[in-house]
């Protein structure tokens, strides 16, 4: 924290000489600018919305924040900022912020304020009459990837050591739950293994799967860079939908929606027919694996399982204007470029077969050899800023305890049992309901309580009309932690509000393996609190009200610290000494003294300070980078394999058919209708839709349709078109651009507005693997609607 930075003083000194020099009087007199200077001050911390990490300094005057700037000399950004980055700190001080609890008894009833006291006794009381009635399972915990981690582990905690359920569960499951189980099943353990570092050092980029130029524009501006100041750096982008990413690529492949597994397995084909694999990587690092049980296959099987995915083939199945050749010449790049860092996001995760599709990227991956050396990785994207730090790492998911800990291996939960001091066997063995499952027994009544932090599900769940006739319920109490009223408050008992970012402390970790920590810097308005002393006030009740000394254990350490700093900094250094020794995500060396001398942060694996301190791991896996390589060593080969997954300690490549979307357009609903983001808005628009210049910027969805298919359906620009699913329908504007490849249709998600709120159309089969469900592909029907229709945004 700087009272006054070098610019300031540059600026300052620089005025006092120019005025002198033409002998002009300063506006005002020197002292007053010194004490208006002192008053201003730069609070670093990490960006509130995606999952790129850019660090960030808020700056406050007199208490009130004025502005956000990029920290030049951070891994994460280098100083730029996205535009909506650079506008979220306006959520501080909005006139809608939530300032006090509120309650009603039935969700007919209107909205009553109260004191937290209140508040947390009925909280609990209800909870705890749930649990006394039905058991812990009849609770549950929904969080978010924008939770601080030490949210997530406090509340985790209280609901598995406390509750006895591991009914814990949050958004990530919607995001990235098949990128876990990609990076789990390929490499044997979650998370990326290189990251940005790779990206200036990169040869060939296989982006599929993602807009990165509006989901994550400041990462996004980093690809471009090397690309221009290095034009023979291939960028190959493969999306239905041709988007703002492509535009820097030299190819661009373009594929009917679900038929990209066919692609990839074409690319494999190509990479063995033309001998371009790494046979020494491959016999130093790799098997071979197929099928449910993960039944051992050879180098043989795996060319003769991809055989009929020919070139020619693919290109037929994938349709478009992807030709055989196209694949040949992406294939080639891919395999033979110094270093190639593929990326890919919801394109690639929300899907039926999300798990099979990132095992298939990771396969290419590990057929070339094209892992842990300068410039190659294989990089999955995350949405939200600490989907990675504290839902995959902190114990957010309902199979995942902290520490990257499966829930049903009994030692990994006497682990966590003994770190907590708690008898032995409290913990469920069996993991809780995954959020499709969470959100049907809420429909079905058999979960009587359901605390929902930070996060919307009545607008981000897929077929979310369906649900939401469950949380509309009376059977089913909802309480609701945010800074905002949402879609989701709106079935809300009680409402308590929340300190958002900078407004309390605590820690994100982004994409790459990287915790950052961001300090308070401002007063949070009227009561609003942070969540950690929100759980630890509530367990504290139920405690009382269960009559469990085992639930007051749970935060008996915490007590009585001051919720700004001590106690999450005693949360955090719980979770980190007690449950990352010896984990891959080990983050002992990674204390808050140690975080807050970084200038961006750390990443995992950090067993000491000393390590941290020079900014940690940049590559697992490669041993005199990664300690935890080296201590797990067994060999002289250069590389270490390690992580809770794989015993082998090897990298698998999975044999993966190409297979059908649950949904496909028949002739009923003969399009395909496809999700995502764009560049002015982020997630259910709860921020950016309350700060004027990005909503300005889009203020509504629209549909975008391609020209042949408006065409035909005698749509033009502007046009009001009703796009329909089985599940719910919506009235969009039309676009018209050749954008969506013919027979595809796109919208974006955020728009909160009832008649514009996709998830109503979306489809929530999910892949059987990851309980991801497949937001990115269904079927609709589109039609013209005549009459001028009223346009207004969410929120006015
Ligand atoms: Mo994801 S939107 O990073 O949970």
């Amino acid at each position: 924290m700087m009272a006054q930075t070098r610019r300031d003083f540059i600026k300052k000194t620089a005025a006092l000489s120019a005025a002198s020099l033409v002998g002009m009087q300063l506006p005002v007199d020197v002292n007053t600018m010194a004490r208006a200077a002192e008053d201003e001050a730069w609070h670093r911390g990490t960006c509130r919305l995606c999952g790129v990490g850019c660090r960030v300094e808020l700056g406050v005057k007199n208490g009130v924040p004025f502005a956000l700037r990029g920290v030049a000399d951070a891994r994460t950004n280098y100083g730029y900022l996205c535009m909506k980055g650079m506008h979220f700190w306006k959520c501080m001080g909005h006139k809608d912020r939530l300032t006090k609890p509120l309650y009603r008894e039935r969700k007919a009833d209107p909205f009553k304020e109260i004191s937290w006291d209140k508040a947390l006794d009925i909280a609990a009381e209800r909870f705890s009459s749930a649990v006394k009635a039905h058991g812990g399972n009849a609770v549950a915990y929904y969080g978010s990837g924008q939770c601080l981690t030490e949210e997530t582990y406090l509340f985790q905690k209280i609901m598995r050591g406390g509750l006895k359920t591991n009914n814990v569960e949050g958004n990530p499951r919607l995001c990235m739950a098949s990128a876990v189980g990609g990076y789990m099943t390929s490499f044997g353990a979650d998370e990326p293994i290189g990251g940005y570092a790779d990206l200036e050092k990169a040869h060939c980029f296989f982006i599929i799967g993602s807009n990165t130029a509006e989901a994550h524009p400041v990462l996004f501006r980093r690809i471009m860079r090397r690309k221009l100041d290095n034009p023979e750096v291939k960028v190959i982008n493969a999306d239905p939908r041709v988007s703002q990413t492509s535009r820097i690529a030299d190819k661009h492949l373009q594929f009917k929606p679900g038929t990209d597994l066919s692609l990839l397995n074409a690319m494999a084909k190509v990479i063995i027919d033309e001998k371009l694999h790494d046979q020494q990587f491959l016999g130093n690092y790799a098997v071979f694996k197929q099928g449910k049980e993960a039944k051992a296959a050879s180098f043989d099987e795996f060319a003769q399982f991809v055989a009929p995915y020919t070139p020619e083939a693919a290109a037929k199945t994938c349709g478009g204007t992807i030709t055989a050749d196209d694949i040949r010449q992406v294939a080639r790049w891919f395999a033979t470029s110094k270093g190639t860092v593929s990326l890919w996001c919801m394109g690639i995760n929300q899907r039926k077969q999300g798990v099979w599709a990132n095992n298939l990227i990771h396969n290419l991956h590990i057929l070339t050899g094209q892992l842990m050396k300068e410039g190659a990785d294989s990089l999955s994207l995350t949405g939200q800023p600490n989907a990675c730090g504290g839902v995959r790492e902190a114990g957010g998911l309902c199979h995942i305890l902290p520490g990257h800990r499966p829930v049903e291996k009994e030692k990994m939960r006497n682990q966590v049992e003994e770190a907590w001091g708690i008898p032995l066997g409290r913990i469920p063995a069996e993991p809780g309901l995954h959020t499709m499952d969470l959100f049907t027994a809420v429909n079905k009544g058999t979960v009587k309580a359901v605390w929902i932090n930070c996060t919307s599900p009545a607008q981000s769940l897929p077929n979310c009309d369906l649900y939401n006739k469950g949380l509309a319920s009376d059977d089913c109490f909802i309480v609701c932690t945010d800074i905002f009223k949402t879609r989701t408050t709106e079935y809300a008992n009680l409402i308590l509000p929340t300190a958002f970012h900078f407004e309390k402390t605590g820690v994100y970790g982004c994409t790459e393996r990287r915790s950052q920590l961001t300090r308070k810097a401002i007063k949070a308005p009227g009561e609003a609190k942070p969540e950690v002393w929100i759980a630890r006030e509530w367990a504290k009740r139920l405690a009382t009200k269960l009559n469990d000394p085992v639930i007051a254990q749970c935060v008996k350490p915490f007590d009585g610290l001051e919720e700004d700093f001590a106690l999450p900094q005693a949360i955090w250094d719980e979770y980190t000494q007690k449950l990352t020794k010896g984990r891959d995500n080990d983050l002992r060396g990674a204390s808050y003294a140690v975080l807050g001398r970084m200038a961006d942060g750390v990443q995992w694996p950090a067993p000491t300070e000393e390590f941290a301190l020079k900014g940690g791991t940049v590559k697992k896996f490669v041993k005199g980078l990664d300690p935890m390589a080296d201590s797990e060593s067994k060999n002289d080969l250069p590389y270490q394999f390690y992580g809770p997954a794989h015993e082998d300690r090897k990298l698998w490549i999975w044999l993966r058919p190409q297979a059908e979307p649950s949904e496909v357009p028949d002739a009923d609903y003969p399009f395909y209708l496809s999700t995502g983001r764009i560049i002015d808005h982020w997630h259910t628009m709860s921020m950016t839709g309350r700060i004027p210049e990005l909503l300005r910027a889009n203020p509504y969805a629209y549909v975008e349709i391609n020209p042949k298919d408006a065409a035909k359906l005698g749509i033009k620009p502007g046009d009001m078109v009703e796009v329909r699913s089985r599940r719910g329908v919506n009235l969009l504007p039309a676009k018209v651009y050749e954008g969506p490849i013919e027979g595809m249709v796109f919208v974006y998600w955020h728009d909160q507005e009832q008649t514009r709120m996709i998830n109503k159309v979306t489809k929530d089969d999910y892949d059987p693997a990851s309980k991801e469900p497949e937001f990115k592909i269904c079927a609709v029907q589109i039609q013209r609607v005549s009459g001028p229709r009223p346009l207004t945004p969410f929120l006015v």
